[in-house]
């Protein structure tokens, strides 16, 4: 069962991205990120945007994060938070609402300006693996 919005500890996983924004490598761009998300095993991933020279290779913070829950054993994303170096929150960019739409689904919780929403809220009419699967009739 998914942990309700007032169980999680915000405040930890907030902190956790500000930190992270200190870690960015974001020579080119100057707007570190920092991510953070709880696991549905309590593990706590996090992620700083690594950019490039080739400014498009550029990797966001949420896919460092993608990349360490993956390599970490995996597990459902149940709640997710972002920070600008201002240590303010910031929404996930398009393409990395797909990468924790992935990983979380519609329930994953998401820490945006204008309060938490679910990711069906974020992203919705969502493409998954759903959509696959109905075509192919393979599921995951
Ligand atoms: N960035 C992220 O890390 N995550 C986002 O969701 C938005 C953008 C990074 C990419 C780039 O290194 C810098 O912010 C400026 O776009």
């Amino acid at each position: 069962m998914r942990p309700i919005s007032a169980a999680i500890d915000w405040e930890a996983l907030r902190a956790q991205a500000r930190e992270l924004t200190a870690r960015a490598y974001a020579p080119y761009s100057h707007f570190p990120v920092g991510a953070a998300a709880l696991v549905d095993d309590g593990r706590v991933v996090t992620g700083c945007n690594v950019e490039n020279a080739a400014y498009g290779v550029a990797l966001c913070a949420e896919c460092g994060l993608v990349s360490s829950l993956v390599a970490g054993g995996g597990g459902r994303l149940v709640a997710f938070t972002c920070a600008n170096a201002l240590g303010e929150r910031l929404m996930p960019c398009g393409r990395c609402r797909q990468l924790l739409w992935e990983h979380g689904g519609a329930d994953l919780l998401v820490d945006t300006p204008l309060g938490v929403l679910s990711m069906g809220e974020v992203l919705p009419q969502a493409f998954g693996a759903a959509d696959i699967a109905e075509v192919t009739g393979e599921e995951l």
